[in-house]
């Protein structure tokens, strides 16, 4: 068959919902998207290698805060989602969509181990007509170099019997107004006609597509964003620092600075990075420059800022007691929020974990609140969470935000007299001598623009 048949047959398929997607991966990114597809009308099978996550999504239940329970329920009673371990079931897809883990090696070198699995299954039922996309981040260079050579490995020829593409995922977990219908959609198939079904596919269920020459451009541009805002983020981390010595509040200075309407754009300071994305993906980013002989040096310094973060909130913590003539060494300590972000039950990477570890080691019995993380097993230990209600009644030493999900009740925090080192400025709004801030002084009633 020739090419133009091929792709067209694939695209007529698309344009009729016929296409059958199969989402490899249904975490934080793959189970949005299938629900997505599903609920634009296509037949959806979710696979992954955890057979709890597959029986949760079989029974409609959802365990991804961004997916409502009742968008899950409704596509699975409908018949237009299932879930299975059962890779083999790749053969009866038009479409596979990768979204599986791209964390970091211990070395910092990237761990292509979950994506050359999946990449396995789909090669092994690679058929004529078939749209591979990989959503998952990574090095520019992975979809051509990695991905091409495992899918022609049995024959097929790409443009010509299957077609590949990248298209970056941009998910922003816990953020209620942009969700994956309407975060605007990169692409980049390895040629003409992969670039035209992957658009097309997307266009279906995104409001907008938009298309590039190349899959490479297309891991580029997620690697642009990300390291953007992990240098940005170091940068005011290391301006909250500097603000702290010369004794000025970051978050007035920043605030004030984002009233210019053009050339600024805000970042916060907090108690380091956390997630899937911002403290990995521009490690992928270096290691890749490096390989070609270049020197990342912008992605290097604002890890190591951002890495420093709990460090400083752990001395900020012993100053705190300090002052109050108590050593870290026996002191209580009650951290509110250990997942990485506001209103997200992921922890992974969250800094919480590392102010948790160094308390620790310094000695102090660290307790911890949040709603999202009901138990703890780190560095050997298992903590239980501590109802936030509750937590002012086991007489704290210090307390130190560093999440500030929205559920937290700060009034009776700060009303309790126990020292708060607030790594958010969850407390704006709020005097008291006991309240200290990542940086600067407490200004009690600072002007307000006019
Ligand atoms: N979480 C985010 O906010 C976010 C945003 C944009 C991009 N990303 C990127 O998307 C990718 C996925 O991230 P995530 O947060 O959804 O991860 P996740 O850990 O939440 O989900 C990944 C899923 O893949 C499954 N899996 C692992 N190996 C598999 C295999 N061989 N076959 C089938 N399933 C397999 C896991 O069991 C898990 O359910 C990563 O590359 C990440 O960098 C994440």
């Amino acid at each position: 068959m020739s090419t133009a048949n091929t792709v067209s047959i694939l695209l007529d398929r698309i344009r009729g919902k016929q296409a059958r997607i199969g989402v490899i991966g249904l975490g934080y990114v793959g189970l949005p998207l299938a629900v997505e597809f599903a609920r634009g009308g296509f037949d959806v099978t979710g696979f992954d290698v955890d057979v709890s996550k597959v029986a949760e999504i079989n029974a409609g239940r959802s365990y991804i805060p961004d997916v409502p329970q009742a968008e899950l329920a409704e596509v699975v009673r409908a018949g237009r989602l299932r879930a299975t371990t059962d890779m083999t079931q790749l053969a009866n897809m038009d479409v596979a969509d990768i979204c599986v883990p791209t964390p970091l090696r211990k070395t910092k070198d990237p761990d292509l181990s979950y994506v050359v699995q999946a990449l396995e299954g789909v090669a092994a039922s690679l058929k004529v007509g078939q749209l591979v996309i990989l959503e998952s981040t990574t090095y520019p260079g992975t979809t051509d170099e990695v991905a091409l050579p495992m899918l022609e490995a049995r024959g097929l020829k790409v443009e010509r019997d299957f077609f590949l593409a990248f298209s970056p995922e941009r998910v922003d977990p816990g953020n209620p107004t942009y969700l994956t219908r309407n975060i605007p959609k990169i692409v980049g198939g390895h040629g003409p006609a992969s670039t035209e079904a992957a658009t097309l596919l997307y266009a279906q269920v995104v409001a907008t597509v938009v298309p590039v020459t190349s899959n490479r451009v297309a891991e580029m541009v997620k690697l642009l964003e990300n390291t953007f805002r992990a240098v940005n983020i170091g940068l005011v981390n290391e301006f909250a620092q500097m603000c702290h010595t010369l004794d000025v509040d970051v978050w007035e200075v920043i605030e004030a600075a984002k009233t210019k309407p053009f050339g600024f754009m805000p970042f916060y300071p907090g108690p380091g990075l956390g997630g899937h994305c911002i403290p990995i993906d521009p490690y992928y980013l270096s290691w890749k420059a490096r390989q070609n002989g270049f020197e990342c040096r912008f992605i290097e310094l604002a890890g190591q800022v951002n890495a420093s973060m709990p460090e400083y909130v752990v001395n900020r913590v012993g100053d705190t007691l300090n002052n109050v003539r108590k050593p870290i060494n026996g002191s209580r300590v009650h951290l509110y929020g250990i997942a990485y972000k506001k209103d997200v039950s992921d922890m992974r990477e969250s800094p919480a974990l590392d102010i948790l570890e160094l308390l620790t080691r310094r000695g102090a019995t660290v307790t911890y609140s949040d709603p999202y993380v009901p138990t703890l097993k780190h560095g050997g230990h298992t903590f239980d969470a501590v109802a936030a209600s509750d937590a002012l009644r086991h007489a704290p030493d210090c307390l130190v935000i560093c999440t500030d999900h929205s559920s937290f009740d700060w009034k009776p925090v700060v009303d309790s007299g126990v020292p708060v080192v607030d790594t958010r400025n969850a407390l704006r709004g709020y005097t008291a001598p006991t309240i200290v801030r990542l940086s600067g002084r407490v200004v009690a009633g600072a002007p307000a623009a006019v």
